[in-house]
């Protein structure tokens, strides 16, 4: 396996954790390269849970090197608690690398988050309130905080918090009537962050291309989804970093000769959180069919976040844009066994926007807004396809469905999930 970038096909949530878990098994280095702690992989790896949101879930394998690359935030705090709670399962740190030019959410960066978001009301993105937003704001800005900025001298570091709560003292308090920050706080915190972190924070560029040049499988592990880069996604309703192939190049600081697979990681139907528009959205008995109510651990709500998932039939128009947009050359298909018992399936093939027929998606969100799905429908299946394990264990018309879908997004189903276990899953010869 060369360099292979997994890449969140929609909205995010797509059950990249599992795909992710499974591929990483067979790599050598694995480089995470976009997000913070928004996203969240749930892996069962030899019989335990996992829950990861910042660490590459690379580092459950003993002979694997996993980095959180520069084009990530990291929140410290939640850092130490995932560190912690893999220590707990014994499990070995010692592969583990921050970036030393990965940002840090402070925080402050937490309280900007909330207080902006609560005072958008109903014009309200739907963050996590995490802080990721205001932590990229301050990249862009200039001001932000980088984790190689801990391991500098007290004096020069507290310059540097002193300029990033300039701003956010101004907003803070001048604009929202909440108390400042103090620095002397934020000064502690990072001198904490430095006694945990030093050891693991190092170069993320040399020896990931120490790796690629000698061959090593190396895996760029994608959050979120594509629908959500901040670019190209339905913007303002989107991430403040590049879930996309776009953002490994940066997010990792490879070439584009690095990467010689992208899979892109679809689920067989499409989920949504917070807000925007989402033009196969589903309401009703149908949606909760879906969504599942939450009794088991798979049904639609935020790993992260708890919150329930818009859902909707299969946005094909959507994952056309995505496979264009990315360069998928496969498609890892998650969750088909939720859709088993269907007795047909309605998938978007285009859009109808003011009586027009639109095949591609549209640039802009005030249009997407209007679009209505034109849908084809295809032939369910009854059968339980849980303990499928090969192509042709699927029945006839799961196949159907699959290549349906290899179809509108111009790319091979490579890989397919049918259950939330690793042995749940058909690797197409
Ligand atoms: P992302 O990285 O955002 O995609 O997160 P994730 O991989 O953790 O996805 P999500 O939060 O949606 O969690 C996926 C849930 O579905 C986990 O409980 C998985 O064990 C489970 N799961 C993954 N693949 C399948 C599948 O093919 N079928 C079923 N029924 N469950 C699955």
């Amino acid at each position: 396996m060369p360099g292979t970038a997994i890449i969140g096909a929609q909205w995010g949530d797509e059950g990249k954790g599992k795909i992710t878990h499974l591929l990483s098994g067979q790599a050598d280095v694995v480089v995470r390269f976009s997000g913070g702690p928004n996203a969240g992989h749930t892996v069962v790896h030899e019989g335990q849970t996992f829950k990861l949101h910042q660490i590459p879930s690379g580092v459950l394998y003993p002979h694997v090197y996993a980095y959180m690359g520069n084009g990530m935030v990291i929140d410290p705090d939640e850092l130490l608690r995932e560190m912690q709670a893999l220590r707990d399962a014994n499990v070995d740190l010692s592969r583990l690398v921050l970036s030393g030019n990965a940002h840090l959410i402070f925080p402050y960066h937490r309280l900007l988050d909330r207080a902006v978001e609560s005072a958008r009301g109903d014009r309200a993105i739907g963050t996590t309130g995490r802080g990721i937003g205001p932590a990229y704001t301050d990249k862009a800005a200039r001001r932000g905080i980088r984790a190689r900025d801990l391991l500098l001298d007290d004096a020069v570091l507290a310059e540097r918090l002193e300029n990033a709560l300039l701003f956010a003292n101004a907003i803070l308090s001048g604009v929202l009537q909440q108390p400042p920050v103090a620095l002397d706080d934020m000064l502690d915190k990072a001198r904490r962050w430095r006694d945990a972190l030093a050891d693991f924070i190092g170069d993320a560029f040399a020896p990931v291309h120490a790796a690629l040049q000698a061959g090593q499988s190396v895996l760029f592990e994608g959050a979120q989804g594509t629908l959500l880069d901040l670019d190209h996604g339905t913007y303002p309703y989107v991430t403040s970093s590049h879930p996309t192939t776009g953002g490994v190049l940066t997010g990792a600081g490879v070439g584009v000769r690095d990467i010689q697979r992208v899979i892109g990681v679809v689920k067989a139907f499409q989920t949504r959180v917070g807000g925007g528009p989402m033009p196969t959205e589903l309401h009703g008995e149908e949606a909760v069919r879906l969504r599942g109510t939450g009794a088991n651990p798979w049904d639609e709500f935020g790993t992260t976040t708890g919150r329930p998932r818009r859902v909707g039939w299969l946005d094909g128009v959507a994952l056309r844009y995505s496979a264009q947009l990315n360069g998928l050359t496969e498609l890892a298909i998650t969750k088909l066994d939720i859709l088993s018992g269907l007795e047909r399936i309605p998938v978007a093939v285009a859009y109808e926007l003011d009586g027009e027929r639109l095949d591609a998606y549209p640039a802009q969100i005030e249009g997407l807004e209007r679009c209505r799905p034109i849908y084809e429908t295809v032939p369910g299946w009854q059968e339980d396809i849980t303990n499928a394990r090969t192509w042709d264990d699927l029945p006839q018309a799961a196949r159907d469905y699959l290549r349906f879908i290899e179809d509108l997004a111009g790319a091979p189903v490579t890989i397919v999930s049918v259950g939330p276990g690793s042995e749940q899953t058909i690797w197409r010869e």
